[in-house]
């Protein structure tokens, strides 16, 4: 994708103007971002994941058995035949994973790292209908499906932020508004991680979330230090073999404190386990359960293709690579392979994964390695059968 071609989607900014002067900083409007919008998804269909065990859906109510009711799914049609005639909001998660047609507007969003979306996210507005006040710690891109929502934007948030006292939805008790707007379908806001909004569904409508992902700090440090523990042999510990006579025994002294900097920075600066956990933790699905493999040899898969069968990644799968040396890393669902050079357009025809055929893969299924790649990625069920 050329970073300097304006963007419809990002209403004629180029994809570079939008990372410089808006991502991450401040909303963006855009006004028909999607010409003629039509929701691939109808808010029956979007009740229909809504009763799925596999599917996580939400519904909050304004004026439930308590204000800002939260309900979780998965529902069953009482739970939709008793509701309301307005003010509430049903939302459901990762319709992308289950709706083709929703995982193919993320095409639009490919000059951002597809490891940093997390997924789609839909609500169904009655009239009123809102999740109330609220920041998120993502950046969000608020596509309008069907119907029309009025969007209100307010302050910069962050831990320290007032909050409603409520168990489960985070309601700021403070909005202060800067900028409203009314979307109507095809129009979408981009907003920045922990500015407040505040969308009230005029009537009935549907709102798509294009949902990034970003992990905090504390889970950095927790995570990538636990990946790291895990090739650390218990004989390595702190060691003082320049230790000099104390003053006093009962002082830490700042020679200490240097040799626990110096362990830190030697494990925590391996830039290679680095990024090998960081692929892994990035790729690893939502829904694990999901990414299920299938048994054949090397073989069968070949049969399979040659009799036209398509392979495409998992709908659940993450995929991604990167480099090291003159090797490369393929994540795929939270597993890292290290692979020879010479695959590296294979891995980014996986990792695009829109359809592997006998004719794109001929020529790496003659490679021993491509071949068993591609074979392993189907076991492990991070590629599958289209048809299936
Ligand atoms: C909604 O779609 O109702 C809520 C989306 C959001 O504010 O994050
Ligand atoms: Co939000």
């Amino acid at each position: 994708m050329n970073p300097d071609i304006p963007l419809q989607l990002l209403g004629g900014l180029t994809a570079r103007e939008f990372l410089r002067d808006y991502w991450q900083k401040k909303p963006l409007l855009v006004r028909q971002a999607f010409t003629d919008f039509e929701s691939p998804i109808d808010p029956d269909e979007l009740a229909g994941l809504a009763l799925e065990e596999e599917v996580e859906s939400r519904l909050v109510l304004e004026h439930g058995e308590r204000p800002w009711e939260l309900r979780r799914g998965p529902f069953n049609e009482d739970d939709f035949a008793t509701l309301p005639e307005r003010d509430w909001t049903l939302l459901v998660q990762a319709v992308d994973q289950f709706v083709p047609e929703v995982a193919e507007l993320l095409e639009n969003f490919r000059f951002l790292p597809s490891w940093r979306i997390d997924d789609v996210m839909i609500s169904y507005a009655a009239p009123g209908g809102s999740v109330g006040p609220h920041f998120d710690n993502y950046d969000v891109f608020l596509l309008q499906g069907h119907g029309t929502r009025n969007w209100k934007v307010g302050q910069m948030c962050n831990s320290e932020s007032k909050l409603l006292e409520h168990a489960d939805l985070r309601i700021l008790a403070e909005f202060e508004q800067t900028e409203e707007w009314s979307l109507e379908p095809g129009d979408m806001l981009y907003l920045p991680p922990r500015l407040a909004h505040f969308g009230v569904a005029e009537d009935n409508c549907l709102t798509y979330s294009v949902g990034f992902r970003a992990p905090s700090a504390a889970e950095v440090l927790t995570h990538f230090t636990d990946f790291l523990s895990q090739f650390l042999p218990d004989e390595e510990r702190y060691s003082d073999a320049d230790a000099q006579p104390v003053s006093d025994p009962h002082q830490i002294q700042h020679d200490a404190l240097d040799r626990l900097k110096a362990l830190l920075a030697e494990h925590m600066g391996d830039e290679r386990l680095l990024l090998t956990w960081f692929g892994q933790f990035m790729t690893e699905p939502r829904y694990p359960e999901q990414v299920a493999g299938d048994e054949l040899s090397e073989e069968e898969l070949i049969d399979s293709l040659e009799q036209g069968a398509i392979l495409i990644r998992n709908p659940s799968a993450r995929l991604a690579w990167s480099e090291v040396d003159d090797n490369l890393l393929l994540f795929a669902s939270g597993q890292s392979r290290l692979l020879p050079g010479h695959l590296r357009d294979l891995l980014k025809l996986i990792c695009a994964a829109d359809a592997l055929h006998i004719e794109n893969l001929v020529e790496w299924l003659r490679d021993d390695e491509g071949r068993t790649l591609v074979c392993q990625l189907v076991q492990q069920g991070s590629l599958g059968f289209a048809n299936e």
